[in-house]
């Protein structure tokens, strides 16, 4: 298959979003804790490996590498299935072994390994989780501008990039720096509550650049491992 899409790999999703996110786009997932940010990323990197023998890499800024594997694990998603197909980079491991280094700057260390591992490696997506712990680390100082050149520098890069951000729930601010208007996409996911006792999680594509797509908000599932969109049913 190559429709010049990445599937985002959620069952009865991707026909809502003509097949999927237009390769070369920066997409952001945003999104209150809990919500599966991560997961839905990963799901993306694993199932293009898997499936459509795409190279991705997984950035992981917040989460372990052993809490990240072991966590896909229980979903069905065993890194061992796709071998080296998917790179992933514990930056906390990274940051831990350079400690002692005299001046760190952190964004440009993690362009280093974004860039060797897409020479070495030559993965199509990259995903970032996640962008608010890049920025501390990073300390910007101004955030707008850095984080537009930032974003250029990914779009040199030449690969579909999924970076997740934080938001608060009850929230339509995408972004506290524009990175809402300088990405092609934004996924929101958020949990809704029903009654007293009864959350469920949902999904929208807020906007994609190039694509016709449903701007709904579904009902998102993990049914046996996979993840699935459904209908919204009224309350
Ligand atoms: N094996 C599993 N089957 C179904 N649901 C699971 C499974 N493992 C974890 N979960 C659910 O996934 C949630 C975490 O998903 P994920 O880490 O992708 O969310 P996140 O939005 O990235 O969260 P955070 O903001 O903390 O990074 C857990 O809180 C749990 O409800
Ligand atoms: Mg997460």
């Amino acid at each position: 298959m190559d429709n010049g899409r990445i599937k985002t790999y959620i069952k009865g999703f991707d026909e809502h979003l003509a097949g999927g996110i237009p390769k070369g786009s920066l997409v952001l997932i945003c999104g209150p804790p809990g919500t599966m940010k991560t997961t839905m990323a990963y799901n993306i990197l694993f199932n293009s490996a898997k499936e459509d023998d795409v190279r991705g890499t997984f950035f992981s800024l917040e989460q372990g590498r052993e809490s990240l594997l072991s966590q896909m694990a229980g979903l069905g998603m065993d890194l061992k299935e796709v071998g080296d197909k998917l790179s992933i980079v514990d930056f906390g491991l990274i940051r831990r072994n350079l400690e002692r280094m005299e001046s760190k700057n952190w964004l440009d260390i993690f362009k280093m390994y974004a860039e060797n591992l897409k020479k070495n490696t030559e993965y199509d997506i990259l995903v970032i989780d996640s962008l608010p712990v890049l920025e501390v680390l990073s300390s910007f100082k101004n955030p707008r501008e850095d984080l537009f050149y930032f974003f250029e520098w990914l779009r040199e890069l030449d690969v579909t990039c999924i970076i997740i951000c934080e938001m608060p729930a009850n929230s339509d601010n995408y972004g506290e720096y524009g990175e809402d208007y300088i990405s092609d996409g934004i996924i929101h996911t958020k949990m809704e509550r029903m009654n007293d006792e009864n959350i469920q999680r949902r999904i929208r594509c807020v906007k994609m650049r190039g694509t016709d797509h449903s701007t709904d908000f579904f009902t998102l599932l993990v049914d046996g491992g996979c993840l699935q969109v459904t209908r919204v049913l009224s309350k």
